[in-house]
């Protein structure tokens, strides 16, 4: 009990439903300044990316681009993969990255 408070943060999250993630392949969800999620796939994916897309570049929100498996910041040009990691500079640092899981018809993030 004396942890409880320090273990809510680490908890899943349900961000959306499964059939908003399945309908664009992508789910964008701005909860706070200190939680923003894009998480990338569908229902039948075997894995779900999940990253912040706030580029560590200079603070805008990055996109998905499905044809080049990469994560685009039309700000300045910074791309980043599929991990997070820088692609293309001007962003130095990687994006941060959530763990994803469908659970029922949710889609549920891990900080
Ligand atoms: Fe993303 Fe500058 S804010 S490249």
């Amino acid at each position: 009990a004396a942890c409880a408070s320090k273990k809510v943060s680490r908890d899943w999250q349900t961000v959306g439903t499964v059939t908003d993630l399945d309908k664009d392949g992508q789910l964008l969800v701005q909860k706070s300044p200190t939680f923003n999620v894009l998480v990338v796939g569908t229902s039948v994916s075997e894995n779900l990316i999940a990253v912040d897309p706030t580029c560590t570049h200079s603070g805008c929100t990055v996109t998905w681009d499905g044809k080049g498996n990469k994560f685009a910041c039309r700000c300045h040009g910074a791309e980043y993969n599929t991990n997070g990691q820088v692609r293309r500079g001007p962003a130095r640092e990687p994006l941060k990255t959530y763990s994803a899981k469908i659970e029922n018809n949710s889609v549920l993030v891990k900080q």
